[in-house]
């Protein structure tokens, strides 16, 4: 086996949104042909989303992650068949099997690497980050693909105003290198099965039918408490085995799921919202892709700068949760 090399880097970002964009007013005006009552005013008041980008039916979760991959792939001057690991974070795969990230591999002419869904929610980019990291670390992979993908809009009740005014589609990829200097920094993960009741799809494929319920519920009050909760500890934990402070912290990329989530959790940080990236107004929750859609968002705007630091943070069903500090 070669010689490891302790750290695992980026070295590129992509993201590809779908191109039709829906603005909160189209949507309730949508929703309000089935009698269903929606507004700009609460969708904005609440949460924070202004619009969301949809796929339209037939678009997979496969085909927004593989535009993702080949602009991070371009940005990180890497070639597909460089590729030893390729992870996809997903709830809204294209099939039962094979994996999505299989399906990705394929379009991008990649034979031979390491292949696999991680199925962690809107954590789900958080844990197959950290996965891909563990990987190169132990010198198992020296260059791998990291996506989250989601179509999201096809496991929304779309009669359920609650829910369906909160998600959006897209996917962001990320491309990792084994290298001798950080890299990610450190990292954790987290899960709490106990309160799937909270935010689930119940359903299921078996016998050629639909089973259970497949489409996203939620309790809305409580996944709120949860994630501040549990993102606020896990921020603490993961910079002090790093033997850092917050305030040495560039840059904070939270789960986007909701503005006053991003806005809570920064305060009880104190973390100053200007270094929070925030993104939900313009994707809404795309789930496992928010964190790289917003990574990548601000990284080619300029905003995030080689060198300097981010707390990336997921949190969602399972109950999952996880940070991954990262030097740019
Ligand atoms: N438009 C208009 N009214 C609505 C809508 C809507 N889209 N949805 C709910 N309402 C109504 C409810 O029916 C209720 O009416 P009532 O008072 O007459 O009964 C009222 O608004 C208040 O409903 P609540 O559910 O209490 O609203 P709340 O202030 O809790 O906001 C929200 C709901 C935005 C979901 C909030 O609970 C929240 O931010 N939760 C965090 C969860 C989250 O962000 N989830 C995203 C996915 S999870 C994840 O990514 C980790």
């Amino acid at each position: 086996m070669t010689q490891a090399l302790p750290y695992a880097r980026l070295v590129g970002s992509g993201s590809f949104l779908p191109p039709r964009l829906v603005s909160n007013d189209a949507l309730a005006a949508d929703l309000a042909t089935r009698q269903i009552e929606t507004s700009n005013d609460w969708i904005v008041e609440r949460t924070g989303i202004r619009q969301r980008y949809l796929a339209d039916p037939g678009v997979t979760t496969s085909a927004l992650a593989t535009e993702a991959a080949r602009r991070a792939l371009a940005d990180a001057g890497v070639e597909a068949s460089e590729l030893d690991l390729i992870i996809v974070a997903t709830s809204t795969p294209d099939f039962v099997f094979p994996s999505t990230a299989c399906l990705v591999q394929a379009n991008l002419g990649n034979k031979g690497a390491a292949a696999f869904d991680v199925q962690a929610v809107c954590s789900g980019f958080v844990y197959g980050l950290t996965t891909a990291d563990s990987f190169i670390r132990a010198g198992r992979a020296k260059c791998a693909l990291v996506i989250g993908a989601e179509v999201f809009s096809s496991i929304l009740d779309w009669n359920d105003r609650s829910t369906c005014v909160l998600f959006g589609d897209g996917a962001g990829a990320v491309v990792l290198k084994a290298s001798d200097s950080p890299g990610i920094i450190e990292a954790e993960l987290h899960a709490d099965g106990s309160q799937m009741n909270i935010l689930c799809a119940a359903g299921n494929v078996a016998f050629g039918q639909v089973t259970g319920d497949p489409f996203l519920r939620m309790d809305g009050q409580a996944v709120f408490k949860q994630a501040v909760t549990v993102l606020d500890r896990s921020a603490r934990s993961v910079v002090e085995k790093a033997g850092m402070q917050l305030s040495d912290i560039d840059w904070l990329i939270p789960h986007q799921a909701n503005l006053r989530i991003l806005t809570f959790l920064a305060r009880k940080l104190d973390i100053p919202t200007e270094k929070v990236v925030v993104t939900v107004d313009q994707h809404a929750n795309t789930s496992a892709a928010s964190i790289p859609l917003a990574l990548d968002v601000a990284r080619r705007d300029g905003r995030i700068k080689p060198g300097q630091l981010a707390l990336l943070q997921g949190v969602g069903g399972g109950f999952t949760w996880g940070s991954v500090l990262l030097r740019l």
